[in-house]
């Protein structure tokens, strides 16, 4: 019979916790409605002991999400697991993911925890956490360099004090497709009480190979995959969620699984996070890249035209890729604008879908054609209700010099202008900003990138800023046919992001 395997989400914990990708709870809130629309099985919100922060945003998300699992992460520590509970408590359906490593080389140097040790601790927390929920998962962490008994002795104690889901994670990315195999085969062989249990894989990128392990798994009996939109996560990465997915799709036959995954709401979901984050995915980046559906060379093309699978192994369709579609312009109302929105997966409450359609009218007056890529950008980045607003921002640049930029903001309700030189109008703007809110003055740019969204000379610039300030990165995102005001903004939003974090303190690290 076709095994069901089930897909978890990691995106708005594991992804989220690396740097530049932190998720205010709004943002976290659309990622976790789009994951339960496109039928994801658990949603892992967040790390509920991290910070108030988190604890609200998984507390929010399981009080809205009504299909998938929520789940909040936790230390094998009592206070982490209560904290859990208590986020996970409005869920339909709420999980627990307990850890604890079970390596020599983490118990040894980072945990100075004795093997015996950390049997006790399973037991005692794994059945903590079972008085708050029936599912619970525990962790093995850096299990593919753990002793293979020690790791077989823990999964045993862990299920036998009550813990629904065992995972063994790649936590470091070093397993090779066949470790991953041998592991798996091992502890299900190998322990008595396996079968009480579903065993999960957790795969990091740094080698490259997150997805392979993750399908490496699969076929060795997992019956879970942990994965994130766009492979987000701890430096390299984890296994990316579109490639997993449609690995398993595209190859049902040789996997004999399913997942409840929709896959046309993948695209969606990728541009979502790349909106949100402000990291966008590698040009041929698979399944969700600019470049995967495109055939340049003249044999491929040839082909194509005569029959699509000579070069395609699976549709543009199946992934949500449609032809980019001239939309609508200035005489456009709010309702077909609405409907637009909804067909590119985007929810907005009454205030922040009034702001974008502003924005929408606005575009259509300076530009012609208005494409999906547009529509995505016009999604208020900095929020409605943000402090900091930009107002107006004219610029004088030339060869002749010098540049100055004349802005205007909205802060804390006040309006406030000035004008600053600079070495280029977007030193000049970046100045101004800088001179109207001294406070954030020492946040570092890290990056300032500007990219043209669809073509033409009157393409919107599409503007990511990120500033680091006291160890946070924040992105800043937006889009404007002007480079100089989308520059601003996109500096504006990153100021905003970093004054909604400035309560957020990660107090640990996981994963
Ligand atoms: O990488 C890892 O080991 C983790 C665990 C907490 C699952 O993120």
């Amino acid at each position: 019979m076709t095994r069901r395997i089930i897909i978890f989400d990691t995106t708005l914990r594991d992804g989220e916790q690396s740097p530049g990708m932190s998720m205010t709870r709004e943002e976290k809130l659309r990622v976790a409605h789009g994951l339960d629309a496109m039928g994801v099985d658990v949603i892992e919100a967040g790390f509920a002991m991290a910070s108030d922060g988190d604890f609200e945003a998984v507390h929010a998300i399981a009080s809205e999400i009504k299909h998938a699992v929520v789940c909040s992460l936790a230390r094998a520590k009592r206070a982490d697991i209560e904290r859990a509970g208590e986020a996970i408590k409005p869920a339909k359906r709420g999980r627990i993911h307990t850890f604890i490593s079970t390596s020599d080389i983490h118990l040894e140097h980072q945990f100075r925890l004795s093997k015996d040790e950390v049997l006790t601790i399973i037991t005692d927390m794994v059945k903590l956490a079972r008085r708050y929920t029936d599912d619970v998962e525990w962790s093995a962490m850096d299990a593919t360099r753990s002793d293979m008994e020690f790791l077989c002795r823990a999964v045993e104690a862990a299920i036998a004090a009550g813990a629904t889901t065992i995972n063994l994670p790649d936590t470091v990315g070093y397993g090779l497709p066949g470790d991953i195999a041998h592991m798996f085969t091992t502890v299900r062989n190998s322990v008595p009480n396996a079968d009480k249990a579903i065993f999960s894989f957790h795969g990091q990128n740094d080698l490259g190979l997150a997805t392979a392990n993750s399908l490496a798994a699969v076929l060795a009996g997992a019956g879970q995959i942990e994965c994130t939109i766009n492979g987000i996560g701890e430096r390299a990465g984890n296994t990316a969620l579109e490639e997993v997915v449609m690995a398993l799709n595209v190859r049902a036959r040789d996997f004999d699984v399913q997942t409840g995954i929709k896959t046309e709401h993948i695209m969606n979901l990728s541009r979502l996070v790349q909106q949100i984050t402000g990291q966008n995915v590698q040009v041929n980046k698979a399944i969700v890249g600019a470049n995967a559906f495109a055939h340049e060379s003249g044999i491929h093309q040839d082909g194509m035209l005569k029959h699509r699978g000579t070069y395609e192994i699976m549709t543009p369709e199946s992934v949500g890729l449609t032809k980019s579609n001239l939309v609508m312009g200035k005489h456009s109302g709010r309702h077909a604008f609405k409907d637009k929105l909804k067909d590119l997966g985007i929810a907005l409450g009454d205030n922040a879908l009034e702001d974008a359609f502003t924005r929408f009218k606005a575009l259509a007056d300076k530009k012609k054609e208005i494409f999906d890529e547009d529509i995505l950008t016009l999604i208020d980045p900095a929020g409605h209700q943000a402090r900091l607003k930009f107002v107006a921002l004219s610029v004088a640049c030339g060869s002749q010099g010098p540049q100055t930029a004349s802005l205007t903001m909205d802060i804390d309700g006040t309006t406030r202008s000035i004008t600053q030189e600079g070495n280029g109008p977007v030193d000049a703007t970046f100045r101004a900003i800088r001179a109207l809110v001294p406070e954030h003055a020492s946040a570092h740019l890290l990056l300032y990138q500007v990219q043209a969204v669809t073509r033409g000379t009157d393409a919107q610039a599409e503007v990511i800023v990120r500033l680091e300030h006291e160890g946070r990165q924040v992105t800043g995102r937006d889009a404007d046919v002007d480079t100089l005001v989308a520059s601003a903004r996109a500096y504006i939003h990153a100021l905003n992001r970093l004054e909604s974090f400035t309560q957020r303190t990660h107090l640990l690290e996981a994963g």
